[in-house]
This record gives C-alpha cells, sequence and structure tokens, in this order.
C-alpha cells in the first residue's frame, strides 16, 4: 500500500475516504461486533446457592444467544425466515417460504441463493446444511421460557434427550454457523464451547426454565 500511496498522489486520501465510507456503512448495518458482552462463565454462577435458581439463571445467560437474531431468524414461528445484520429481525426478501422439507418452495429453493459457504461479497450467508428449524422449533416471539419449554420437549424438539440437546448446541455445525456467520453479521456472543458449557451446567442443575 505505501507503494501505491506514493507512487499515485491523492491515494492516500482516497483510502482514507473509502475507509471512513466503510465505517459509516458498517454502522448502519449495525455490526458493532466489539460491543457485545462475552458469555459469563459457568463458574460465576457458583454463588448462587440454590440449585433451581442457579439452573434458571445459567439457561437465561444461555438464552441471550439462544435470542441472538443469528439463532432466530432461522426459528420463525411462521413459514418465512427474518434478515437483518444486527438485530433488527426483518422479514426476509424475498419472500421465501419454508416448503415441505424446510428449504423452500418447488419453485424458490434456498440453494438458489444460500451456497455451501458464507458469499462475503454478496453478504448471502451459506452452509450445507442450510433450511428453516421446523415450525414446532420456532422461538421468534416466543418467551424465554417457552423457548425453554420447546427445547425440553421430546415432541417438539426432535424427539431429543437432553443429552442430544447438549450435543446439538455444542457441536452441531449449523448451530456453529451462529459464531461464524460472515460479511458484516454480528456473531452470536461468546463462542460455541462458552455457549454448550452453560447448557450443560443448566442440564445438570435440572434444566429448571425461565418463569
Ligand atoms: C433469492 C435469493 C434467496 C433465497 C431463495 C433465499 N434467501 Fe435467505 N437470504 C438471501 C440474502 C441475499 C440474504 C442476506 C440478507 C441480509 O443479511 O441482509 C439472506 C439471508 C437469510 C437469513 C438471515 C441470516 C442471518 O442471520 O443474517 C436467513 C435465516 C435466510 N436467508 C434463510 C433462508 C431460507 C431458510 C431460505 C429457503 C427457504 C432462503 N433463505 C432462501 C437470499 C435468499
Ligand atoms: C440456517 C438456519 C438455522 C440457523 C442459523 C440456526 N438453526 Fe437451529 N435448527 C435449524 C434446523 C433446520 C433445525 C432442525 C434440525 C434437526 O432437528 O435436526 C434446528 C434445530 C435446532 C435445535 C434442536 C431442537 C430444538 O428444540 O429447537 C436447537 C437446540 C437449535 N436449532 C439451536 C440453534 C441455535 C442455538 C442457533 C444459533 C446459534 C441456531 N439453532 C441457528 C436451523 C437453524
Amino acid at each position: 500500500m505505501s507503494v501505491l500511496t506514493q507512487s499515485i498522489p491523492g491515494a492516500a486520501a482516497g483510502l482514507r475516504a473509502l475507509a471512513v465510507a466503510a465505517a459509516v456503512l458498517s454502522c448502519a448495518a449495525g455490526a458493532p461486533a466489539q460491543n457485545v458482552a462475552p458469555l459469563r462463565s459457568v463458574q460465576s454462577f457458583d454463588s448462587i446457592a440454590n440449585t433451581q435458581e442457579r439452573s434458571r439463571a445459567l439457561f437465561v445467560e444461555a438464552g441471550r444467544v439462544i435470542q441472538s437474531p443469528r439463532c432466530l431468524n432461522c426459528h420463525p414461528t411462521g413459514d418465512r425466515p427474518f434478515q437483518g445484520q444486527g438485530t433488527e429481525l426483518r422479514l426476509h426478501v424475498p419472500n421465501v417460504t419454508r416448503g415441505k422439507d424446510g428449504k423452500g418452495a418447488p419453485a424458490l429453493r434456498c440453494t438458489s441463493c444460500h451456497q455451501a459457504k458464507n458469499n462475503d461479497a454478496s453478504g448471502v450467508p451459506g452452509h450445507p446444511m442450510w433450511h428453516l428449524a421446523p415450525l414446532e422449533m420456532g422461538w421468534v416471539g416466543v418467551s424465554l421460557g417457552g423457548i425453554c419449554e420447546q427445547i425440553k420437549d421430546p415432541k417438539r424438539n426432535g424427539k431429543r434427550s437432553l443429552a442430544q440437546i447438549h450435543e446439538h448446541m455444542t457441536h452441531d455445525p449449523l448451530v456453529g454457523w451462529g459464531w461464524l456467520p460472515g460479511a458484516h453479521r454480528e456473531p452470536a456472543p461468546g463462542t460455541q464451547a462458552e455457549f454448550g458449557a452453560l447448557i450443560d451446567a443448566w442440564i445438570k442443575t435440572g434444566a429448571v426454565c425461565p418463569g
């Protein structure tokens, strides 16, 4: 870059202007990833002596991930996903619907636009398993307590045991996309491992749901 700016007078100022424009754009898109507080550690809840209360508090902290836009956008309570770089939760444009398999209507499949990897040039997120969470796993507009009951309910959680829920939260790659969302998206708080540790501690304390 120094060679470039020395050989082209005015290039440095031009680059600075570009950088400012880019900063303004990324603010407008709402991507202050560095402003998101990290997840609290499991140990930091040890001071809550009452086990039920501790369990509830652990889930509330994990709820900061679960209710982040990176998860909610794909867990709607209707047939249409949401979008948004930050926390705005706008309905997906164009109007796409889940279809029979969560992968879109026959005429407009998710894979028409969503590829196996994030496309940072176009801003379209991607993953090989990209599809909508089933209706019974919808979280948008549901209270955290309601989401908690859904996650525990084998009739609505894909017949999973609590151990399998922990496994899914900690290792599922589509869940993991929430921390590697590409473009200017704000990642889910903390790390997937820290999130998994909170879920594990929540289960070990009786998986109590917030009221
Ligand atoms: C015509 C192209 C197109 C189709 C088809 C499409 N999408 Fe998208 N989708 C996009 C674009 C573009 C974005 C990025 C918009 C943005 O972040 O501002 C996006 C973003 C999203 C997001 C937001 C991710 C996030 O957290 O930022 C979700 C969720 C999503 N799509 C789900 C789906 C699902 C599920 C399907 C199939 C049912 C689908 N999309 C079909 C173009 C499409
Ligand atoms: C691209 C869409 C997409 C994104 C993004 C996404 N999910 Fe999901 N999620 C799904 C689909 C599809 C299923 C159903 C898969 C299955 O049952 O095997 C699912 C199922 C789940 C389940 C299992 C059962 C239940 O009770 O809900 C959990 C837990 C879950 N997701 C957590 C998360 C978390 C946490 C995030 C964010 C860090 C997230 N998901 C982001 C699509 C998504």
